[in-house]
């Protein structure tokens, strides 16, 4: 068996709040339109609790990726790499705000802009920080 390290630990559990984070997203999008028409009255209540589970799995993604980035020893790493690192974290940034306004918004325009906005950026995010862990 390969020895557990600490990086492992921390990639896991980076990995662990991106799958809530997205993998939630991705199930309520195929969720919802049947609670929509089968139990109105529970959209709010599955709503708040599934915010109860992403937010602080988000701050598990925010801590763990802080975690990473000082590990990494960012002086030395390449112009292409501090790039896509910057790209990742406007993504990271989005993909909050854009679930805020999804929250928060009560119009339709809200609702669907936010949900798509926030997924959409959370999949880019996830795409770079594969690029950022497995460099050509
Ligand atoms: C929704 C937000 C985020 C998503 C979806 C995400 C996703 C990912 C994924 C999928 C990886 C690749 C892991 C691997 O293949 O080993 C990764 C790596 C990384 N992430 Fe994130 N991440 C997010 C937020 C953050 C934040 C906020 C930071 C820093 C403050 C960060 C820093 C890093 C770093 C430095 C790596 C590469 C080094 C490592 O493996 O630890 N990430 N991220």
């Amino acid at each position: 068996m390969i020895t557990p390290s600490l990086d492992a630990l921390r990639t896991a559990l980076h990995l662990l709040g991106v799958s809530v984070w997205i993998g939630g997203q991705i199930v309520l999008a195929g969720i919802v339109p049947v609670l929509r028409t089968t139990a109105p009255d529970a959209l709010g209540a599955v709503a708040r609790a599934f915010a109860k589970l992403a937010w602080p799995m988000f701050l598990l993604i925010v801590l763990t990726g802080i975690w990473g980035y000082v590990d990494i020893d960012a002086p030395t790493k390449s112009s292409a790499y501090t790039i896509t690192f910057g790209v990742k974290m406007l993504l990271v940034a989005v993909t909050a705000i854009a679930s805020l306004v999804h929250a928060q918004g009560t119009s339709r325009a809200a609702k669907a802009i936010g949900g798509a906005a926030s997924l959409v950026s959370a999949l880019g995010a996830a795409w770079l920080g594969v690029l950022l862990a497995h460099p050509t």
